[in-house]
């Protein structure tokens, strides 16, 4: 295998607030290369950063010192490269599946036919053909995730950024949606940061795993996944990986 292309570098990036109690360091100093299409897993617990991190790489928050590269440049504010699916869906009650799915293309003024024509693949590709017309309120929470992530895709990112998208879901559902991402991903590959606080979902998915630890996020640990996917949870190498990540967390995830 040749050197893998790096897409996204983050170099010492840090984030701080000025909070009543004084200044709060949300990200410690995080330095971390992405490549290409991969999958990359941010693990860590609850608090310690995760969403401030991925809010900075979408640009939907400044950095308070470091630097943001995308396949070399510095990216300023939202980048139409990077895509994210959001921690709680904010899909649009008034608006249909296929509405809340088009709705980054329609607002880039993509002309109706081909807008509905992508917005229709990924609604096939997630498994909402039927529901197109149907209203958030009349689906269920994957099904709802699932209407997040066909979002996220149909505005084509090169970057996709996903937030603990299936923190809310019940162990079940959560484990058909992570067949789901992996199956999708492995079906037209792209560049993913997937963010979550459970070790399990952690090693299904990625192909890299980044530990991180306590608030204020540092990387503590980067692990390296190349078991065959689908992933069999209950393998003795599966069992491994998750035991040694297990076993360098600073909680109980
Ligand atoms: N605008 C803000 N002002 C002050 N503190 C903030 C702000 N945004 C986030 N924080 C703090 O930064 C820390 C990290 O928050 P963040 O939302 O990134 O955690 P997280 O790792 O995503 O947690 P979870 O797994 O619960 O989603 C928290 O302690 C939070 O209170
Ligand atoms: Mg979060």
């Amino acid at each position: 295998m040749g050197e893998k292309k790096i897409r996204l570098k983050l170099t010492n990036l840090k984030k701080s607030y000025d909070t009543a109690k004084g200044k709060f360091q949300a990200v410690e100093q995080v330095d971390l290369e992405v490549y290409d299409n991969e999958f990359l897993v941010l693990l860590g617990p609850g608090h310690c950063g995760k969403t401030v991190l991925l809010n900075m790489i979408a640009g939907l928050e400044e950095q308070t010192e470091g630097e943001i590269l995308l396949d070399g440049k510095a990216i300023n504010g939202s980048d139409p490269r990077i895509g994210m699916v959001f921690q709680k869906t904010a899909l649009m009650p008034w608006k249909t599946v296929m509405q809340n799915v088009e709705i980054g293309p329609k607002f880039r003024k993509v002309e109706k036919t081909p807008r509905r024509k992508k917005a229709q693949e990924y609604i096939d590709l997630v498994g909402l053909k039927g529901f197109e017309k149907s209203y958030p309120s009349e689906l269920s929470g994957g099904m709802k995730q699932r209407v997040g992530i066909a979002r996220a895709y149909t505005n084509d990112p090169e970057i996709l950024l996903m937030d603990e998208p299936f923190g809310a879901l019940d162990a079940q559902t959560r484990f058909v949606m992570e067949q789901e991402v992996s199956r999708i991903w492995e079906q037209e590959k792209r560049t993913i940061i997937f963010v979550t606080n459970n070790i399990e979902e952690a090693c299904y998915l990625g192909d890299r795993i980044v530990l991180f630890s306590e608030c204020p996020a540092k990387v503590k640990e980067i692990y390296v996944n190349d078991l065959p996917r689908p992933r069999d949870v209950i393998s003795p190498e599966f069992l491994k990986l998750r035991t040694r990540i297990s076993d360098n967390t600073d909680l109980a995830l």
